[in-house]
């Protein structure tokens, strides 16, 4: 019987900056737009793949929990790689993250960006960030976004050949914080798979995709320039253009909640105090205030005496996925 390597990956999040919303293809998960974020070192997903012929099934663990729509998510991107590798046995994954999932922190794109790699390494396959990047991408989008380090654009494409992420900076180009606000652990009512659907639905989303292109460049400039209060400002506004488009759907995704809103009017109150701080949201509720090292524990301070915030977290920019050796099976 052949012997498959077990395999271990470490890999964060990411946050964008300009989001991706909107899919021309599904199937493809081709994104309406490209879209730019930098990885997060300080929240993490570890997980463990091994192919074993001896396994009559897959076998999925996440968090603990083998959650029915999880695992079959799982087992789905188990099959892309098995057809690629052209091998028919089945794998033990067991994934961990260190923050709360389905809560708008990206742990699809943390955990599928480990699943991948893990994956691809265990069948045997050797894929170059590109292919990986593409591979990932069918399992979540932004995962495509997370097998790369540091700060990341993913073009749109018109292909599944051509739609891939690429850092466009590495980790230590700037330094950015991002002081990570919770406020609710519980999953996101509307998960974003189907939120993407909706998109094309609300009256704004025209006229976004109209002016979206000028923004990702401006974005870029911006980030070639390390004007971080000019970048810091547009992320922000880019988030509540995006969650217009939410609030706009139909039917409307309310993803913010009390704590949220709480949160994003203290950020606005320490800009007026001079501390540069600015926020943005995914589809959920749990808010990333980006700030500079010099304000971070002051931002995080505010953030704890806030009196509907739970927990308070601190990452930085992150790399690229590493594999590890303390292995969770
Ligand atoms: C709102 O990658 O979670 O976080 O491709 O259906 O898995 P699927 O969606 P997902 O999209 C979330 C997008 C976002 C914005 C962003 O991170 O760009």
């Amino acid at each position: 019987m052949k012997n498959y390597k077990k395999v271990t990956i470490q890999t964060g999040p990411d946050v964008a900056l300009i989001k991706y919303w909107g899919k021309k293809d599904e199937k493809l998960r081709l994104p309406e737009n490209g879209s730019i974020s930098f990885k997060l070192d300080g929240l993490n997903t570890i997980t463990t793949v091994q192919f074993d012929p001896g396994l009559t099934e897959d076998v999925v663990k996440i968090d603990g929990k083998a959650d029915s729509a999880e695992v079959d998510r799982v087992v789905e991107h188990l099959d892309r790689i098995r057809q690629l590798a052209g091998e028919n046995v089945f794998a033990r994954v067991t994934s961990v993250n260190d923050f709360p999932k389905g809560t708008g922190l990206s742990s699809s794109g943390s955990g599928f960006a480990a699943l991948t790699v893990a994956g691809t390494k265990s069948i045997g396959l050797d894929l170059s960030e590109k292919e990986l990047s593409i591979l990932a991408r069918h399992a979540s989008g932004t995962s495509c976004r997370c097998i790369c380090g540091g700060f990341v654009e993913w073009r749109d494409g018109d292909s599944s050949e051509s739609s891939y992420s690429q850092s466009i900076f590495p980790s230590d180009y700037l330094d950015i914080r991002d002081v990570v606000v919770v406020v609710e652990e519980g999953m996101k009512k509307t998960s974003s798979t189907k939120g993407h659907e909706l998109a094309s639905s609300s009256p704004f989303f025209k006229v976004r995709q109209e002016k979206i292109q000028a923004k990702i460049e401006q974005m870029k400039t911006l980030l070639e320039n390390k004007d971080f209060s000019k970048l810091g400002l547009l992320a922000e506004q880019e988030s509540l253009e995006f969650h217009s488009i939410l609030l706009t759907s139909q039917p409307s995704i309310i993803a913010w909640y009390p704590g949220t809103v709480q949160v994003m009017h203290e950020v606005q109150k320490l800009r007026e105090e001079g501390i540069l701080c600015f926020f943005t949201m995914s589809t959920g509720f749990n808010v990333h205030v980006l700030t500079l090292p010099e304000f971070e524990s002051k931002v995080s301070e505010r953030m704890e005496e806030l009196s509907l915030v739970t927990k308070v977290l601190s990452a930085k920019v992150g790399g690229a996925p590493i594999e590890i050796t303390n292995h969770l099976f």
